[in-house]
């Protein structure tokens, strides 16, 4: 299991030293949040405040866009060359063109499904995509509870990756820790957010080596 601790948990007056901090703990991705205060009633950072985070990290960064133009944030983003960028199907009339401008960019493709969305409405671009994220909380805010339906989900998932694109990774976000870690796994999960599980914990190494099971 790889672990991309949330840094929307962690403490943004001390970023540099927290982003740091996971990476030396062990992390695998250093996950961003980004909102725009309209596809999600939130608000969080743009790419001046993700470039601070870019030069401190020292493993790819995962950005998670929850917003309503994902081509123009694609732009904004792609000069700090995230490993992965992953956006809202829910969001986007067209993934399959947003798909190649992202990869064209020497970016990993990821696509977002919301708790309601099935994962046959991606069937078809599954084969263009390094990973999916599935959402276990309604997208906009940390620290909430763990939607426990994106089991049966990633299993679903899993199976349709295992036919169309077996490289594919499965990522889930929201409300994971030491107790649904196992459930994840058993499910196929590949990847596990995780921000106040982190971020709350006294040593982060230990909260990050519990994850990877
Ligand atoms: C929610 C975000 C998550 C969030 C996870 O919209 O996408 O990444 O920060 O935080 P926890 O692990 O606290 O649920
Ligand atoms: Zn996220």
């Amino acid at each position: 299991m790889l672990v991309a601790p949330s840094i929307l948990a962690s403490d943004f007056g001390n970023l540099e030293t927290e982003v740091k901090a996971i990476c030396t703990a062990q992390c695998d991705l250093v996950h961003v949040d980004v909102m725009d205060g309209h596809f999600v009633p939130n608000l969080t950072i743009g790419p001046v405040v993700v470039q601070a985070v870019a030069k401190a990290a020292t493993k790819g960064l995962d950005i998670h866009l929850m917003v309503e133009n994902n081509s123009f944030f694609v732009d904004l983003f792609a000069p700090l060359n995230p490993e992965y960028i992953s956006f809202h199907i829910e969001e986007e009339k067209h993934p399959h063109r947003l798909i190649q401008k992202i990869r064209s960019l020497d970016i990993k493709p990821a696509i977002v499904l919301n708790p309601h969305t099935p994962p046959e409405a991606i069937e078809y671009l599954l084969a263009d995509i390094d990973m999916v994220l599935l959402m276990s909380v309604n997208p906009g805010f940390g620290g909430q509870k763990f939607i426990p339906t994106v089991i049966e989900k990633a299993k679903r998932l899993k199976k349709m990756i295992e036919k169309i694109n077996p490289t594919c990774l499965i990522e889930v976000d929201g409300g994971v820790n030491d107790k649904n870690i196992h459930d994840l796994k058993e499910a196929g999960v590949d990847v596990v957010v995780a921000g106040s599980y982190v971020f709350n914990a006294s040593s982060y190494e230990d909260a990050i080596a519990s994850l990877h099971i």
